[in-house]
């Protein structure tokens, strides 16, 4: 197997300093804000930025110190498969989020949605492009069938640390 080795690009600042009680998607708080703090050297990059509302965040789940294949969910009783869930426990551990971004000040991208504790390192940044994005075949969720309002009544614990 490769190793492969990242370089964090900045670090994500949010409100939640705990695992206790964050959302656990970004729909999950449509309000949460926060700011990703870009490395200096990685400004230059931010050209263009901000002809975009939305991003792709990557980032590393810095607390989860285990990897699981099997795992029960916030969303569900059930055990599935690591890799039909958002849990944190994957093997790489590597968060996605979708966010709203608010403005950007010179090395500070300000977003909205947060599901991402502060003092994450950040892995990488996109656009959010639909017609890149968006699938035009109809779209299954599989176990994840759930209504908005049940992803905003679950809350995280520290069940994944
Ligand atoms: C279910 S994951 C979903 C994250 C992302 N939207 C995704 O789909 O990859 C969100 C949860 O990850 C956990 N989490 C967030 N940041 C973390 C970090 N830096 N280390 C460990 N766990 C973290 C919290 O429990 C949060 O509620």
């Amino acid at each position: 197997m490769n190793t492969l080795e990242f370089k964090a690009i900045g670090v994500v600042k949010s409100q939640f300093k705990s695992l206790e009680e964050m959302p656990i998607q970004p729909t999950g708080d449509l309000a949460s804000p926060g700011y990703l703090e870009i490395e200096e050297s990685y400004v230059e990059g931010l050209k263009d930025l901000d002809g975009f509302s939305h991003l792709y965040i990557l980032y590393h789940f810095h607390k989860v110190k285990q990897s699981k294949l099997l795992v029960k969910p916030f969303m569900d009783d059930a055990v599935h498969g690591v890799f039909a869930t958002r849990a944190p426990v994957r093997p790489n551990a590597i968060g996605m989020s979708v966010v709203a971004i608010d403005r950007i000040e010179g090395c500070r991208i300000y977003i909205q949605n947060l599901d991402v504790l502060d003092g994450t390192p950040l892995l990488d940044i996109k656009p959010y492009v639909p017609a890149f994005d968006l699938p035009q075949a109809p779209v299954r969720v599989g176990w994840l069938d759930k209504p908005a309002e049940a992803i905003q009544a679950r809350k995280s614990d520290q069940r994944f640390v």
